[in-house]
């Protein structure tokens, strides 16, 4: 629709030119682009506004003439002049009514190959192995798997990766605190690694020959040391172990195969530090090996390096993510790279990246970002913590939000079974934490309620979930009652119009996604698919009309299920039949 309406204004457009309304070379060349969507899937171009100075005549006078020069076409039902000269087109009902045919009869909601698939490399989730996770990581895992969904959805080639933090002077005190207590046992590490780890650190800040112990020990661990790295693998295993659990019970789609962490690095960091000085960009800075570009420099105008290599010869966290670089170019020959990462580390990611592109790694052609996210705040807009000040753990926050929500359900859905209370309870509740934070756009920090998010009202997991089980009940009722779907419904009334302009920007809306990472798009498109529909279904009864219009109205109800089943998949909530 937008290139049919971009090309009928170039077409007035070059009238007004030819009959002197605008002089010669002033009108652009008219992008696809400058005809945005209006809020409900008309288009709106501010063409008129952009002319008028040219063109020497009020906005809404050139707007007129804009009009007065369109061609007839129809599958535009009518065009208004709105505000200061804004160009509204309407589409006409019976071009809709194909369009909604058209999604109806297509398995992928109107979802096309790409002209170009990419191989996009996702890196998400990365929590810091011998450390159980916490809350910290939930946005990282939840919004990353959201976009390896929708970058799937859309035809592309995704790879997986999570970048765990399993490598370096943690694992020296681990293996430091395991040498003095050999009797600590597996049982012992699995039922409270945290504490274990806590315990490594507090001994590592305290007694210097245990500090230097675990130095030691990282350094036997780099060069390979056999027994080192049995016990390495081993607490590796363990804590994998928490972290595939958790991703089973969230339903991230991560798996070890998926697993390139700290570690892999470890043989390619020399030679990322030659390739570094071969490229003339090493400086010596008290000893450490570090690049200034000048493109980064403090608040007090002093260059600002990036640290590669320490003077006792450590590597740091920059030099892994140039080794990444490499292999996400090298290896994988990726088109793009996104990193969902917290945003605090934007100024790491600017500058890994600015190192890469000067040394050559990271081609002018690869689109690499940062995907940053917020801080999730408790409701005292602090971040979110224990009330004893600690951090919360993901699987006990978990727990608790499924606990709730079997509450919610004991209240709401008061006939359902024990065994079926708890099946929805459990998928509420994880879809609850999952969906509160998709919807929220991630750059900026959010509040975590569990009240909010188990509200059956408003943009929630339980509102779209419980509009889903409607939706797949009516079905159920019409298949029941021998309805059969329309294969082109009719739209006559406003709320069926409304529909179905929506359900027509499914895929625009997936591309946007895409284009921006925000998982937070998608959500709106659904929370106001399910008001739309809620609107049709008050207007337009289905089960009680005449055939003709049952039958089309069960096509527009059954296509508005598939869309929103089709998006809450892509968000990683799988939807409900009954509720
Ligand atoms: N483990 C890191 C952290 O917890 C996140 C890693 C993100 N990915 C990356 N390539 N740097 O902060």
């Amino acid at each position: 629709m937008k290139t049919r309406i971009a090309e009928l204004l170039q077409t007035a457009v070059d009238h007004l030119v030819a009959n002197g309304t605008l002089p010669e070379g002033t009108a652009p060349a008219i992008r696809v682009d400058d005809s945005k969507d209006k809020a409900h899937g008309d288009f709106a171009s501010n063409l008129a506004m952009m002319l008028a100075k040219p063109a020497g005549k009020p906005p809404r006078e050139l707007a007129q003439a804009l009009i007065d020069a369109l061609p007839a076409d129809n599958a535009i039902s009518g065009v208004e002049i709105a505000g200061p000269g804004f160009l509204n087109f309407r589409v006409a009902s019976d071009v809709l009514s194909d369009q909604i045919a058209a999604l109806l009869a297509d398995a992928e909601l109107g979802v096309s190959a790409p002209a170009a698939p990419e191989t996009v490399v996702i890196d998400y989730s990365a929590p810091n192995l011998a450390k159980e996770m916490h809350v910290g990581h939930l946005r990282s895992t939840i919004i990353g798997d959201a976009l390896v969904r929708v970058f799937e959805r859309l035809g592309h080639r995704v790879i997986r990766q999570n970048h765990v933090g399993d490598w370096g002077t943690q694992f020296g005190m681990l293996l430091a605190h395991f040498e003095a207590n050999p009797a600590d046992a597996e049982e012992l590490l699995l039922a409270d690694l945290e504490g274990f780890y806590q315990a490594a650190k507090k001994q590592f800040d305290a007694d210097p020959a245990f500090a230097e112990r675990a130095r030691a020990l990282v350094v036997s661990m780099q060069s390979g040391d056999a027994e080192c790295m049995a016990l390495w693998h081993r607490f590796n295993d363990i804590t994998l172990k928490h972290a595939d659990a958790l991703y089973a019970r969230l339903g991230v789609l991560l798996t070890r195969d998926n697993l390139d962490g700290e570690s892999r690095y470890n043989d390619d960091l020399p030679r990322v530090v030659a390739d570094l000085d071969a490229a003339g960009l090493l400086t010596e800075d008290a000893g450490a090996k570090c690049v200034f570009l000048d493109e980064f420099t403090n608040k007090a105008g002093d260059p600002l390096p990036l640290i590669i290599q320490k003077a006792d010869g450590g590597y740091l966290y920059a030099t892994s993510d140039l080794a990444t670089i490499r292999l996400r170019i090298g290896e994988y020959q990726c088109d793009r790279s996104l990193y969902v990462v917290d945003k605090r580390q934007h100024l790491h990611f600017q500058q890994v990246f600015a190192v890469a592109r000067a040394a050559g790694f990271l081609p002018e052609s690869a689109h690499f970002e940062h995907l940053g996210f917020g801080t999730m705040n408790g409701e005292d807009g602090r971040p979110f913590k224990t009330r004893a000040g600690g951090t919360v753990k993901l699987a006990t926050l978990l727990d608790e939000a499924v606990e709730r929500a079997a509450r919610v359900v004991a209240e709401k859905l008061p006939n359902a079974s024990s065994e079926e209370a708890a099946l929805i309870s459990e998928r509420v509740g994880i879809a609850a934490v999952k969906y509160a934070d998709l919807s929220k756009n991630r750059s900026t920090d959010y509040t975590f309620s569990f009240d909010g998010m188990l509200s059956f009202d408003g943009n929630t997991a339980p509102y779209l979930l419980y509009a889903c089980a409607r939706m797949a009940s009516l079905m159920r009722r019409c298949d029941a009652a021998g309805i059969t779907a329309a294969s082109v419904p009719a739209l006559e009334m406003d709320a069926e119009v409304e529909l179905a302009k929506h359900l027509a920007r499914y895929t625009q809306t997936l591309d946007r996604v895409a284009e921006r990472g925000l998982p937070n798009l998608l959500c709106n498109y659904l929370f106001e698919l399910a008001s739309h529909y809620s609107t049709f279904y008050e207007a337009c009864p289905v089960l009680n009309s005449e055939p003709a219009v049952a039958s089309s109205r069960f096509a527009l109800s059954s296509l508005t299920h598939r869309v929103l089943v089709d998006g809450l998949k892509l968000l990683g909530i799988d939807a409900l039949d009954r509720m």
